[in-house]
């Protein structure tokens, strides 16, 4: 609970400093007051600002691609699919297994946007910017494993991969199907905690049904292998 009260209030902390370091940039330093607009417009896409007031930026890191913990980075995601996970993390369609300090995973999210009445603190046209604002931030960076694979364990990554889920994340991880999320990049500790939560029926939201026939069957070191693989592959190239 400790944890909870300091990341909630990180939280509130990065929303005052980042209300100080958006005040609009000082047009005198512009050549003319045409760019100085255009420098301003560019850089307040409102689902930006509204990534910065709501507080996402404490948890999800810059442009959603820093993510704290073992948090998923958000940045680069189909936009629809980003919409609807917030919606059903706060709605608690989507639940998660209890994380290594006993609150469940979505705790930390649902606790910085829903008030204790029970008031959710933002609305859908606020999700819709939000989404559509990080659909366009690039992809977050690799973070690389302590120990890397071999070439062996990669090969074993990628006929497992081709033979499992390939046919919904596609090729490389890099191109799923229409609205389905791309995996490819993604912190390795979230994907093995999704992969569970899905094989054990927690996570139930969306069309996430669909995937559980195919990992039912797989052992720990398999989804391991798979989230080492997978948490390599640089969507920047
Ligand atoms: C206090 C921390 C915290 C804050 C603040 C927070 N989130 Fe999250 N968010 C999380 C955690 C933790 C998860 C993963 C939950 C899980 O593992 O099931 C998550 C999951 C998500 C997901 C699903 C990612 C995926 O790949 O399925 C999206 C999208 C998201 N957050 C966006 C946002 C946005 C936008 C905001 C601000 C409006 C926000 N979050 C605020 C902690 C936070
Ligand atoms: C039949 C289609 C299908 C197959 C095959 C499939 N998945 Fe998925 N997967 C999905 C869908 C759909 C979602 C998102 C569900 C939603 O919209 O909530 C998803 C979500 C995920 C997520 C969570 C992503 C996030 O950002 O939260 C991970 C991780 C994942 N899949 C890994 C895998 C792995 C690894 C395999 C192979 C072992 C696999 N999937 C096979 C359909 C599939």
């Amino acid at each position: 609970m400790n944890k909870l009260t300091s990341i909630i209030s990180t939280a509130i902390l990065a929303t005052a400093f980042v209300t100080v370091s958006n005040l609009p940039i000082d047009p005198v330093s512009m050549s003319s007051k045409a760019s100085a607009e255009a420098v301003k417009k560019k850089k307040r896409h409102p689902g930006k600002r509204l990534y910065l007031r709501k507080t996402c930026l404490a948890c999800h890191g810059k442009g959603g691609a820093r993510s704290i913990q073992n948090y998923p980075n958000v940045s680069g995601q189909p936009e629809k699919y980003i919409a609807q996970q917030i919606k059903d993390i706060l709605s608690g369609k989507r639940v998660g297994s209890n994380d290594e300090n006993g609150a469940m995973r979505t705790a930390p999210m649902t606790g910085a946007l829903i008030t204790p009445e029970g008031k959710v603190r933002i609305n859908d046209e606020e999700i819709k910017q939000i989404a559509n604002y990080l659909s366009l931030q690039p992809p977050a960076k690799v973070k690389p494993l302590e120990t890397p694979l071999s070439e062996d364990q990669i090969k074993a990554a990628q006929k497992l991969y081709k033979k499992k889920c390939r046919s919904c994340h596609g090729k490389g991880a890099l191109k799923p199907l229409k609205n389905y999320p791309i995996i490819a990049g993604q912190n390795k500790a979230y994907i093995i905690a999704q992969v569970n939560d899905v094989k054990n029926k927690i996570r139930r939201n969306g069309k996430i049904k669909t995937m559980y026939g195919m990992v039912k069957k797989l052992t720990d070191e398999q989804i391991d292998l798979l989230a080492s693989y997978l948490s390599q592959i640089d969507r920047s190239k």
